[in-house]
């Protein structure tokens, strides 16, 4: 499943060298793997057996349309997030009747486009989204199938600006006043009501926090059931936590510390909670991200200058915040290690700081990192960057955004041609 690993002190991809790999490209340079992506949605539709459920990828992990086209491929469903992916999730194949539409902020005509693509279910947020819902079915004469989304006030231990299940969160309506959120719903003429939709977080690594959720969910379903509203979709998320450290290993690598992660998996935790969800005898519906792609893609950077100062090495390298932002905006932390390590020096290990060229302090992959020794000129790869990478790249700093490679065994090829510098400008500079 795992198809990052190193060969004579060379990194491959699949069967792919990957220095070769950013020679004939360039960096900075997302590579993925395409059997990585069908192995990590195989491995996730395998806990639940013959069971009767949708897995609705979810777009915002990594939205690139070669991506798309593997896991629509696999028969899933997918959740999107706006009318942009909406678009790319039809384009990719997916078909409409297996798509739910999230968002706290849908438009009035993202929600037109939705109703008239027959989704599976637009999950509203709030009682004026639902009538605006309600209103626009009927103008278009149809009833848009609807799951309201609830926040369940769940404590996730992740990240505060991942969690989505507090009830200082933005999203979803609070617990305390589903049922009556529900009723009205019911009532509402362009409405069809089918589920209930629920998300606590992101990078979520605790079997205890899923199995709150669910038997939240759980609760609520019934009760709804009691007094007389029939749901059919038990939408359940939570974004299962991936391993981010010790992802390869080589016996010049240092071992990552302590891994804080749980050594729980996508899988473990699912199997857990399932016997929670199908006592609410609904269709089981989740949307994970992360876990599907975050393994699948790395960045590769080439290393600009070395240079030490004020006590501190920095590793000064081709990528900056603007190709890959989780560590300064998440403190987020991935492996980073060198597509070679059998270089002179790769005995050696030293502290760093890894940094980029933007005009930005928090411009940093990795502070105060042990790592192999390594020079102007060679490669690292940022490990795990397969969800939330490109897709929160910017061209911030006037920097054009990163190429993306897919590899499949031996082949590698573009998925997304590097963005030319002169696409920002119009005055010819060389
Ligand atoms: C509503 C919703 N669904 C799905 C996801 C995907 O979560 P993850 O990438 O952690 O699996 C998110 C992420 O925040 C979300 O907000």
């Amino acid at each position: 499943m795992e198809q990052f690993r190193y060969m004579h002190d060379r990194l491959w991809c699949e069967g792919t060298d990957l220095e070769e790999c950013a020679g004939r490209f360039g960096t900075p340079l997302y590579v993925y793997s395409r059997q990585s992506v069908i192995d990590h949605c195989r491995w996730i539709e395998s806990a639940f057996g013959n069971e009767d459920h949708l897995s609705c990828y979810a777009l915002k992990a990594n939205s690139n349309p070669s991506i798309l086209r593997i896991l629509a491929g696999e028969r899933i469903g997918a959740d999107v997030g706006s009318a942009g992916e909406l678009g790319l999730a039809l384009d990719a194949g997916f078909p409409a009747g297996q798509i739910t539409f999230s968002g706290v902020g849908k438009r009035d005509d993202e929600i037109a486009g939705a109703i008239r693509q027959d989704l599976l279910s637009i999950n509203a947020e709030s009682d004026e989204e639902l009538k605006v819902i309600s209103h626009i079915a009927q103008e278009l004469h149809k009833r848009a199938r609807v799951s309201v989304r609830v926040n369940f006030d769940i404590q996730s231990d992740t990240h505060p600006y991942i969690t989505t299940g507090r009830k200082h969160n933005k999203f979803g309506v609070e617990s305390s006043r589903a049922e009556e959120v529900f009723r009205e719903a019911s009532t509402l003429p362009g409405v069809e009501l089918l589920g209930v939709h629920s998300h606590i977080g992101s990078q979520i690594t605790s079997s205890e926090t899923f199995a709150a959720a669910a038997r939240a969910i759980v609760e609520l379903t019934d009760r709804l059931r009691r007094h007389g509203i029939n749901l059919s979709l038990l939408n359940f998320g939570g974004g299962f936590g991936v391993r981010y450290r010790d992802y390869v290993a080589h016996p010049r690598l240092p071992v990552e510390a302590e891994n804080p992660e749980s050594n729980l998996t996508t899988v473990s935790m699912l199997k857990e909670i399932l016997p929670i969800l199908r006592s609410a005898r609904c269709k089981i519906l989740i949307q994970p991200g992360r876990s599907m792609v975050a393994h699948a893609g790395i960045l590769i950077t080439k290393v600009l200058y070395k240079k030490r100062s004020g006590g501190k090495t920095f590793i000064i390298v081709d990528a900056g915040m603007n190709d890959l932002i989780r560590p300064s905006l998440y403190q987020s932390y991935h492996q980073i290690v060198p597509l070679n390590v059998g270089h002179a020096d790769g005995d050696r290990h030293e502290v760093v700081d890894v940094v980029g060229p933007l005009c930005e302090t928090g411009d940093f992959f990795a502070l105060d990192r042990t790592m192999p020794a390594v020079e102007r000129g060679e490669y690292l790869a940022v490990l795990c960057t397969g969800a939330y990478g490109y897709v929160l790249s910017s061209n911030y700093n006037g920097r054009p955004k990163p190429a993306e490679v897919l590899v499949d065994a031996d082949r590698s090829e573009l998925i997304a041609d590097r963005e030319p510098v002169e696409k920002l400008f119009v005055k010819r500079i060389v």
